[in-house]
């Protein structure tokens, strides 16, 4: 038979326990309150994620005519800053231009780039901002 005396000693020590566990429980719980609220702020909107995509995009497949910048002229291709959705589809999609739209340069040097239709949202993004 164990000592009564250590008995309470061990329901002290499990008492213990169960206190430190849930102080553990608590803190981790805090931890993860604070890594899911730093992980909202560095969630950026999806109107951000637009205009990286569309810089990504535009820089992959339109700088090597058109200027890095928008707002300048590029090697082969005029500026483009101000490209409407509607004058970007027609170009990409058809090599086309809107109707009574007048172009800013007579050449037709630019092929159409039908594979970046999804891209047109992001794109018109980014050549609309600022
Ligand atoms: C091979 C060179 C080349 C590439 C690549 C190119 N362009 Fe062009 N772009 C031109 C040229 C040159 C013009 C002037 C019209 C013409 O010759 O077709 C033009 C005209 C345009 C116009 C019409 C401007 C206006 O208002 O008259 C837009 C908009 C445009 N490009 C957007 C883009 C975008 C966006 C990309 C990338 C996804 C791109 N272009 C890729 C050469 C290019």
């Amino acid at each position: 038979m164990m000592h009564p005396g250590i008995r309470h000693v061990i329901i002290a020590i499990m008492g213990i326990v169960v206190v430190v566990f849930m102080v553990i429980l608590s803190s981790c719980d805090r931890c993860s309150q604070k890594s899911s609220t730093s992980g909202e702020t560095s969630n950026v909107s999806p109107e951000v994620q637009r205009l990286a995509r569309g810089k990504l995009v535009y820089n992959a497949n339109c700088i090597s005519c058109h200027n890095r910048n928008p707002k300048l002229p590029g090697s082969i291709g005029p500026d483009v800053f101000g490209s409407s959705k509607e004058l970007l589809t027609a170009r990409l999609l058809y090599g086309k231009y809107p109707d009574g739209y007048k172009p800013k340069r007579e050449s037709h040097l630019m092929p159409p780039l039908p594979h970046l239709a999804n891209e047109i949202e992001a794109l018109t993004a980014f050549l609309n901002a600022q």
